[in-house]
């Protein structure tokens, strides 16, 4: 079978990966099937591309300029992909729908955008926590960005109550210990990854900080801060990637330029003409068990426990687990929390 083929009167090769995408992607993404399914329907001899059938893979095709038959019907063309940067508001969902029975406003019913296409957002913000939020119809990228292989940037502007002293600092940019929950159940405890923290203002009850992440558990800065005895009094994410809030004010949108939808396509390595070759396809499993060891961390006094020390698990008790997995402060960071 020849693995040559028309293109607008040109004879080209679909062996060529730079033209894009695995043909049985490309069907799969259409909903034609799963992947799998695809490559026998191509084997098959049911495909065509631009009106040879193709039946040896791999077979790379560009889906917005290719005819692709699947048993005699064309693919529809793929809806072009939209990114919106809006500036969320405080008491709102950062989902596309309420749970049955409610009806509270979601980061979906602010954007009217003319093209009707199906947005959902890029991770979660809690729904008090204000600022950037993606939205797009672009799942690749989404899944990408959200996946701690990637470790996409995420920056929040902070403000808590008290003064945040150096210890506590130190002790969130080393990683500290929060509670995993599965089912509704304390199952662990996992380790922060290190964090960029800078604090930008100290005023009479309170710290405003500026903290970037690679890493999104859930309502994770919050816990972080309670857990060194500095509860959050408010919470705005300014940064994802290369985005930035700035400019948008709270509750408007705008689309992404073109060069902000590039630098976020680096930013998940995503390439821009072989789409597959970016980055393993297996990722590494997202979550941190702790280590094993005896060793204690370097500047941790003897005899007390420290948010920070490696997992054993007798260290952590389970009132510090459930305290952590509620964002609740210790009982000695609590008294922390009140100086300032
Ligand atoms: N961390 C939180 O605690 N809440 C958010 O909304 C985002 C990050």
């Amino acid at each position: 079978m020849p693995r040559a083929n028309r293109q607008r009167g040109v004879e080209r090769d679909l062996r060529d990966a730079t033209q894009g995408l695995r043909l049985q992607r490309v069907m799969a993404d259409a909903g034609v099937a799963s992947r799998r399914a695809c490559e026998d329907l191509i084997r098959a001899g049911a495909v065509e591309v631009n009106g040879s059938v193709v039946v040896d893979l791999p077979a790379w095709v560009n889906p917005e300029t290719d005819r692709i038959c699947v048993e005699g019907r064309p693919l529809p063309k793929p809806e072009r992909h939209l990114y919106i940067l809006l500036n969320k508001p405080t008491r709102t969902l950062t989902s596309a729908s309420d749970e049955p029975g409610s009806d509270r406003r979601t980061v979906l019913d602010l954007v009217e955008h003319p093209a009707k296409a199906r947005l959902f957002p890029v991770g979660r913000l809690d729904y008090d926590t204000v600022g950037l939020v993606l939205l797009t119809n672009d799942g690749e990228l989404a899944n990408r960005l959200t996946h701690p292989r990637y470790g996409a940037p995420k920056t929040y502007r902070v403000v808590v109550r008290g003064h945040l002293d150096e210890a506590a600092a130190r002790e969130l940019e080393r990683g500290i210990y929060l509670a995993e929950r599965k089912a509704g159940r304390t199952v662990g405890a996992v380790r922060t990854a290190h964090v960029e923290l800078s604090v930008l203002r100290r005023d009479r009850d309170g710290t405003t900080l500026e903290l970037t992440l690679r890493e999104g558990r859930n309502r994770q800065v919050r816990r972080m801060l309670s857990a060194v005895g500095f509860p959050v009094k408010s919470l705005e994410r300014v940064g994802m990637g290369p985005l930035r809030l700035k400019g948008v004010a709270r509750g408007a949108w705008r689309e992404l330029t073109a060069g902000e939808i590039r630098a976020l396509r680096r930013a998940a390595a995503i390439g821009s003409g072989n789409q597959e070759t970016g980055a393993r396809r297996t990722p590494k499993k997202p979550t941190q068990k702790p280590k094993k060891s005896t060793k204690r961390p370097s500047g941790a006094k003897r005899g007390r426990p420290q948010a920070d020390e490696e997992p054993a698990a007798p260290r952590i008790s389970r009132r510090a687990i459930k305290d952590a997995a509620h964002g609740r402060p210790g009982k000695k960071k609590r008294a922390r929390g009140g100086d300032g």
